[in-house]
């Protein structure tokens, strides 16, 4: 029989220490992707879970694109690219934040959903938690609404879910 996403995550994860820099342990979830069972079974885990609740789905560069195209797909909604600085033309909304190994900037074009759209937000980590914080206050100061926050993998010992303030957060895996 399936197994169930938390299992297939758990089972296809890999860690390594001392990756990108000393003292980091680095969890590489794409052994998950590259299963196509763990990776309907992650896709299917997070629509689940917010089903009904989003009208649009949005993902974080580089590895959360994976995720919003996938779940924007199986869900019928729409897809937004969060992106790194510096990568979007026009008008766009810019948040900078700090990561566990470095700082960067997060963007995201204006009008492309109507006002008040209820959008949930996909990545692969929830780390110290800088990154989804960014792109919680994209979603906002563009004036959608948060329906919450989906991720693959949550690090506890990082405490990442205390900057996302009373977000509805779901972490398919938390170590
Ligand atoms: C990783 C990961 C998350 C973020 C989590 O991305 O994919 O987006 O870090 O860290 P945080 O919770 O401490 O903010 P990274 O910035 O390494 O970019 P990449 O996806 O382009 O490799
Ligand atoms: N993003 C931020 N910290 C990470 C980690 N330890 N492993 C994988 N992705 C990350």
């Amino acid at each position: 029989s399936a197994l169930s996403a938390a299992d297939e995550v758990n089972s296809l994860l890999a860690s390594y220490p001392d990756f990108p820099l000393d003292g980091i342990v680095f969890r590489d979830l794409n052994p998950v992707f590259a299963n196509a069972a763990a990776f309907r079974a992650m896709i299917d885990a997070l629509v689940g879970r917010f089903q009904g609740r989003f009208d649009a789905v949005a993902g974080i560069e580089a590895r959360g694109f994976l995720l919003a195209a996938a779940i924007g797909y199986a869900a019928d909604v729409a897809v937004l690219a969060v992106r790194k600085g510096g990568k979007l033309p026009g008008a766009v909304l810019t948040e900078e934040y700090d990561l566990e190994y470095g700082s960067a900037r997060l963007e995201l074009e204006l009008g492309q959903l109507p006002a008040g759209s209820r959008v949930l937000i996909v990545d692969d980590v929830l780390a110290t938690g800088g990154t989804i914080a960014a792109t919680m206050r994209l979603i906002e100061r563009a004036g959608y609404a948060l329906t919450g926050v989906g991720v693959v993998l949550e690090l506890e010992e990082l405490d990442g879910r205390s900057r996302l303030g009373n977000a509805d957060v779901h972490a398919i895996v938390a170590l």
